[in-house]
């Protein structure tokens, strides 16, 4: 464990770890506690009950209900599709534990206490699970567990966990960001203020996303950016994506993004006498004075101070140079349900296949504009270069990602600013290409893209949902760089 610096007064600690101690060790119980506490307050217009503070992530309300001290932009304000995802909801989460501290300092709890992470760890299957606590209708005093919410995929409310192959941690890209939508980051695409936008980073895409729906089923809190944050698993996920944010910075040769548009960048918070303001230069080091937090196993990042907690796995790929060019895409949408989809795309490098055909630095596979007006809950696994007549799940080698369809209705209708184009999900193929050239097994002039979808969460609810649901991809393109 790294040494942590001399800021960090509190840490967040794996609650996997403290239910093996105890279920309702202490820190679980005055999480519950504090939740009960927002949960009891029903008034919207107090900044203090869970709906507003949920709010912010997004709502259902219309607008002109919204109490009078609610600007345009204070909810529905989540940053998603966006190099903002993670500080956002770093600042989002630092400002709901903040309030919590505050519920459980008024009844004198503990004056270190942290909100825990849901480490979903693929290596340790009973981490796929909710922490017990969360699957308790009643705490142990026989009171109404605030922990426990029926809104959840009916797997997960029978003890399952998320699937293993949804939270791998593989893949990661170097970099943070990029000016274009079609370059896989770690972090997202360089926006605007972005609530439905477009392009999701690696982490946002998997585990995060995955997470969401497999928690949330087909019409549970956590599905929705609507009614996320009234599930209190919600924070804990989001903890533990802010913690695999720490520990891609303390891998050498990561960096986050220096462009001002990302570093001198502000959020607010809350409304009336609980408005907070955020700056994204005050919230990249956890140990500063004002978040004043680290994780349990993760050494402390201290921005410019260097890195070197992580090893990293595998080779540094060479820095992506500008706009990819498109070689080849899919012909028609692609329309995607409970069956897998195939498509054989032709590749077409400029300057032709033959000599001057100078193997590209990258390549990619984007899928854009993927769009649904009403889609089931589930999550989809993208192969490239399976042999017709084989099944994907029998290729883990050809594997290129996952992604889910957390938020792609909204990315579908236009909001405000946003023109509602649907996602893009781009995922770097290049070491599957290199694996298949090794094995004289690549064929330059055309790439199949297999999409096969995981059983939804609820696999007996609403099947209707499959029938109605409209997902489609606008397009499948191939991109060199
Ligand atoms: Cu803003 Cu996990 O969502």
């Amino acid at each position: 464990m790294g040494g942590f610096a001399g800021g960090v007064a509190r840490t967040r600690q794996d609650i996997w770890g403290l239910s093996r101690i105890d279920p309702w060790h202490p820190t679980i119980a005055w999480y519950e506690y504090a939740f009960r506490v927002l949960r009891t307050t029903t008034d919207v217009s107090d900044p203090l009950s869970l709906e507003a503070i949920a709010n912010i992530h997004g709502t259902n309300l219309d607008p002109a209900s919204w109490p009078s001290e609610v600007g345009p932009q204070d909810w529905n304000a989540c940053q998603h599709f966006s190099w903002y995802f993670l500080p956002w909801h770093r600042m989002y989460l630092h400002y709901y534990e903040t309030i919590l501290r505050g519920i459980i300092d008024a009844a004198e709890g503990p004056g270190d206490w942290a909100l825990p992470f849901w480490n979903y760890d693929a290596l340790d299957p009973q981490t796929l699970a909710l922490p017990p606590a969360f699957l308790q209708p009643q705490r142990p005093d026989g009171g109404d567990n605030a922990l426990y919410v029926a809104e959840r995929a009916d797997a997960i409310l029978q003890g399952f966990g998320v699937p293993e192959w949804d939270v791998e941690l593989t893949g990661w890209p170097d970099i943070f960001t990029h000016a274009s939508l079609f370059v896989p980051t770690f972090g997202g695409p360089m926006t605007g203020w972005s609530h439905f936008g477009s392009a999701m980073g690696h982490l946002e895409r998997e585990p995060h996303g995955n997470v969401h729906v497999d928690v949330g089923g087909d019409f549970g809190f956590m599905s929705a950016f609507e009614t996320a944050g009234l599930d209190p698993i919600f924070w804990l996920h989001h903890a533990n994506i802010d913690r695999l944010w720490e520990i891609w910075r303390n891998i050498p040769g990561h960096a986050d993004p220096q462009e001002t548009g990302w570093t001198t960048a502000g959020f607010d918070f809350g409304f009336g006498h609980a408005r907070r303001t955020y700056w994204v230069s005050d919230i990249v080091d956890t140990s500063a004075s004002q978040m004043g937090y680290a994780y349990e196993g993760v050494p402390v990042f201290v921005p410019g101070a260097g890195g070197g907690g992580f090893a990293l796995e595998g080779e540094q790929q060479p820095a992506p140079r500008g706009e990819p060019r498109l070689v080849g895409a899919s012909e028609g949408e692609v329309p995607l349900g409970p069956d897998p989809a195939a498509v054989t795309i032709g590749v077409e490098p400029p300057g032709g296949l033959g000599l001057d055909a100078a193997p590209p630095e990258h390549v990619y596979v984007v899928l854009q504009n993927v769009h649904a007006s009403t889609a089931r809950n589930r999550t989809y696994a993208v192969h490239v270069g399976v042999p017709e007549g084989d099944d994907p799940a029998g290729h883990p080698e050809l594997l290129a990602g996952r992604f889910s369809t957390f938020g792609v209705v909204g990315a579908t209708q236009a909001h405000r600013e946003e023109a509602g184009g649907g996602l893009t999900v781009s995922f770097d193929v290049t070491g599957i290409v290199r694996r298949l050239e090794d094995e004289g097994r690549w064929q330059p002039e055309s790439m199949r893209v297999t999409v096969t979808p995981a059983p939804p969460p609820d696999p007996e609810k609403a099947l209707a949902l499959d029938e109605t649901s409209d997902l489609r991809i606008g397009q499948i393109g191939v991109f060199y760089d």
